[in-house]
């Protein structure tokens, strides 16, 4: 790795940790039932609320992960974890994303755990995004795929309806089955991912989040919309809230 290189990464990683400690120092209280998101940046926060409830900063918090991968990083630093079951009140949940329009409407599951993320920051009383700038869009499946979780019975017929839906028309669209060491991905809840590519702007993003869910191989999608209360974005100039 050169030094520029080495130095944009150790750029990235700092932005991620400022968004995600900032999302629990000022939205995490004592008692709350937490939403733990998935991803690079969602890390930083799982990583603080460990570090507070560690050093006795916040007590009788609950977690409810998004993904087995953050279960394993929230059981590690000690966080106790219920779920939906027990806990349908979710206070607030904290996750990354993976593009973020100007209405805070966004692409998630480009990390393969949009099901859960959905079900859980459904039920949040305050979603709050975090990123950097670089994932603020003007519209959303611009920067890469729009992942879309099916069931792993006729994928291929399903990626087909996927592909023939009237709402992408005008898109350009092409999919792909998504993989992994040449291997079909498998998600946390043993199904496959779609990722459809636009080549152009989804003319309608709310009838395509309805189309898309229509289908009847289709488990999830990952347009979440009118769902975030706030998205809090790093960059070079320092912090903001967008709400
Ligand atoms: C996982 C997600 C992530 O939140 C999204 O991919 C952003 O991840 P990162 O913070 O690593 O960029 O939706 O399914």
């Amino acid at each position: 790795m050169s030094v520029t290189v080495e130095t944009q990464v150790i750029h990235a990683e700092a932005l991620k940790k400022v968004v995600g400690y900032k999302a629990v120092d000022d939205y995490v209280r004592s008692g709350m039932v937490v939403g733990l998101g998935t991803g690079s940046t969602a890390y930083y926060a799982i990583q603080r609320l460990g570090q507070k409830l560690q050093e006795g900063k916040l007590f009788d918090i609950v977690g409810i992960p998004t993904s087995t991968k953050t279960e394993r990083h929230a059981k590690s630093l000690g966080i106790p974890l219920v779920t939906l079951d027990s806990h349908p009140v979710v206070d607030v949940a904290i996750d990354g994303a993976d593009e973020v329009d100007r209405r805070l409407n966004l692409v998630k599951g480009r990390g393969g755990s949009l099901l859960r993320e959905k079900l859980i920051e459904t039920e949040a009383r305050k979603l709050v995004i975090i990123v950097d700038d670089s994932k603020l869009v003007e519209g959303l499946g611009m920067t890469g795929a729009v992942p879309v979780e099916v069931i792993p019975f006729c994928w291929r017929h399903t990626m087909r309806r996927l592909l023939g839906l009237e709402c992408l028309a005008s898109c350009n669209v092409s999919a792909t089955i998504r993989s992994e060491n040449e291997n079909i991905y498998v998600t946390d809840n043993n199904n496959y991912i779609v990722d459809l590519f636009l080549e152009k702007p989804i003319p309608d993003i709310v009838l395509a989040a309805q189309q898309i869910s229509e289908i009847v191989g289709v488990v999830e999608h990952g347009l979440f919309l009118n769902m975030v209360d706030l998205c809090i974005v790093s960059g070079k100039d320092g912090t903001r809230v967008i709400e």
